[in-house]
């Protein structure tokens, strides 16, 4: 199975709506007939549940993939402090490595067609003292999406989103216009976003919407 690249979700910040772009995309993927699991590898603020570390994305990303399969495959890193991943590694004595990340998306790509990948926080967060969401994103092989949370500030944090993803040379595949505020007037900022970036528009979700109308050609531009 797994015929397409996985797609991995980042954002122009943390709050801006990666988690509910994540569960949207996961749900338009399987109206076009994809098989489709999610991953939130890296998780902070989680909660104590059944004696494990569970975290509420990743609990909502488990509960909309197309197979059952175990937490852990979704999210094998789980920390208590609601801080930076390499900081709340720090406190628990842990050091997060790509490689039980790469295991568990294998395991769920194993399973079906695609795997929507969640980061944390915006791109430039460090996972440990060398390493950050690109060495993740490149050992996945995956497809970046970038998810612009529309309100103030969010033309300059996408344009420099999108610019340091490039230089990582990780394959940004398009962004997603998510209205997070339901105050802000959306129109001209898209358009001045859509203007400075080369990577497409792939779809708009409005404000309390879940509906997630992609743009045709992303399943063919992550197509193996
Ligand atoms: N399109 C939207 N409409 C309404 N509320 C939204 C939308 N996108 C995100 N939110 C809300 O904004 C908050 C942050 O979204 P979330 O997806 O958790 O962000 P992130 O994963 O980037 O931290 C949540 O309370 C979520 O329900
Ligand atoms: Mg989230």
């Amino acid at each position: 199975m797994n015929t397409h690249y996985p797609l991995f979700i980042t954002g122009t910040d943390t709050e801006i709506g990666k988690t509910w772009c994540t569960l949207a995309l996961i749900k338009a993927l399987q109206q076009q007939g994809l098989s489709v699991a999610g991953m939130k590898p890296i998780a902070t603020g989680c909660h104590v549940h059944a004696g494990a570390l569970h975290n509420e994305d990743a609990e909502k990303i488990l509960a909309a993939a197309s197979v059952h399969v175990p937490y852990e495959w979704v999210n094998p890193y789980s920390f208590v402090p609601p801080i930076s991943p390499h900081l709340a590694a720090e406190q628990t004595r842990t050091c997060i490595s790509i490689e039980p990340i790469v295991k568990a998306y294998q395991n769920l790509a194993e399973l079906t067609d695609i795997v929507v990948v969640e980061g944390v926080g915006g791109w430039r967060v460090p996972i440990n003292a060398q390493q950050g969401l690109r060495e993740i994103v490149q050992s996945l092989q995956a497809r970046v999406i970038l998810v612009v949370g529309l309100r103030l500030g969010c033309i300059n944090h996408a344009l420099l989103s999108a610019e340091t993803i490039l230089r990582d040379g990780c394959q940004l595949v398009g962004w997603i216009a998510n209205e997070i505020d339901p105050y802000f007037e959306v129109t001209d900022s898209v358009a001045s976003i859509r203007e400075r970036l080369a990577a497409p528009l792939l779809a708009h979700v409005p404000y309390m919407s879940s509906e997630m109308e992609l743009q045709a050609d992303l399943i063919e531009r992550v197509k193996r």
